[in-house]
């Protein structure tokens, strides 16, 4: 199965099954952007229901603005960018870089402004604290996984017209990995979950988290594509994938060889999917591929590899949704097995998340 077409499959009106879409948590710090998409160019996106414009000032800084002029709602991402200033190309108004409106063609801006987000760069990407208070904006909340160091990696983006917690809960089950993608190994599959305990979650953020663990006795297969080692490799494999809500899901695999004296140079990969809502139905996903070792193979055809694989998660998810939004047969429509805990933890957590929020 491969697709590239990451546009839903039907036009017709979303009615939302209310228990199996979770609402927007934005009390985080979230992806907006690689880092290597910040340039002089004025660029948009949405995130959490509202459109944004990003840029790299004069001095290097970088700047996420709400992309609504404040005076008759004119993307600021279409309007004329003048040193460090933007003119809104409709009537005029211009706004420095942290949102506040300088001038207005025959009138005074007085408090005039637009939202301006806190930025953080961490590994290739730009994070942005959509919370309400900007004070609150402490870097240490971002749950950058400690494993990644040094070594190499690749980096992609993958758009899923689903509702996040879908994007989170295909990647707190493996099991589809033999199905869907033809990968993983039986042996993976049939291996039973274990919820991870709090000291095996992400330190300082184990209240945010959920994720379980396979300890398993099987070969290398193909993670051993990227660093040139021998697929039938026997080692002990130790994989642990957790979702930091709301923003980040990462698997720390570990291997180890049975054989003290194989050549194999793998020891552990990394897969991490910053997940980013662009709204209740669309989710950005920034993915990085990392291992500890140099990549042996062209980097770009890994990288297509990989995005390959997401791609086929994309058209599942595209299905389920469509199926979500307009079967309306009363009853329990999703029997759920051991497998299913991790998700189904997930997705209270991230209701609970937004229901403080709310209060
Ligand atoms: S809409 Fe921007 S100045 Fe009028
Ligand atoms: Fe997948």
């Amino acid at each position: 199965m491969t697709t590239t077409e990451n546009a839903p499959t039907t036009a017709r009106p979303l009615r939302r099954s209310p228990g199996a879409v979770a609402p927007l948590v934005r009390e985080a710090w979230y992806v907006v952007a690689a880092r290597s998409e910040f340039g002089h160019e004025l660029k948009q996106r949405w995130i959490l229901g509202e459109p944004v414009c990003f840029f790299e000032a004069e001095d290097g800084s970088l700047i996420v603005l709400d992309d609504r002029c404040a005076h008759r709602r004119f993307p600021l991402s279409r309007s004329v960018r003048e040193g460090d200033t933007i003119r809104c190309r409709y009537h005029g108004f211009t706004y420095g870089t942290d949102g506040r409106c300088l001038a207005v063609p025959g009138a005074t801006p007085g408090d005039i402004k637009v939202r301006s987000y806190p930025t953080v760069e961490r590994g290739p990407w730009v994070w942005i604290w959509t919370g309400a208070d900007a004070e609150a904006a402490d870097p240490g909340l971002i749950p950058w996984p400690k494993e990644i160091d040094g070594g190499d990696g690749v980096t992609g983006y993958t758009n899923n017209p689903c509702n996040y917690s879908m994007v989170h809960e295909n990647l707190l089950d493996l099991t589809h990995l033999e199905f869907l993608h033809g990968i993983g190994g039986h042996d993976f599959t049939v291996t039973e979950p274990r919820l991870l305990s709090a000291d095996e979650l992400p330190a300082g953020f184990a209240d945010l988290s959920v994720g379980y663990g396979k300890d398993l006795h099987t070969v290398l297969s193909h993670f051993a594509i990227s660093a040139g080692d021998d697929p039938t490799t026997p080692v002990f494999r130790t994989g642990r994938m957790m979702s930091v809500t709301p923003a980040i899901n990462y698997a720390v695999e570990r291997f180890e060889p049975t054989d003290p004296a194989a050549t194999a140079k793998l020891r552990t990969v990394v897969i991490a999917h910053c997940v980013t809502p662009a709204d209740d139905s669309s989710t950005h996903q920034f993915w990085m591929y990392w291992q500890d070792v140099p990549f042996v193979v062209d980097r770009d055809e890994r990288a297509a590899l990989v995005k390959t694989v997401f791609n086929e998660d994309v058209e599942a998810l595209t299905w389920i949704q469509e199926y979500m939004d307009h079967d309306e047969r009363a009853g329990v429509v999703e029997h759920s097995v051991p497998a299913d805990v991790p998700g189904l933890r997930l997705r209270r957590l991230l209701h609970r998340l937004a229901a403080s929020e709310r209060a």
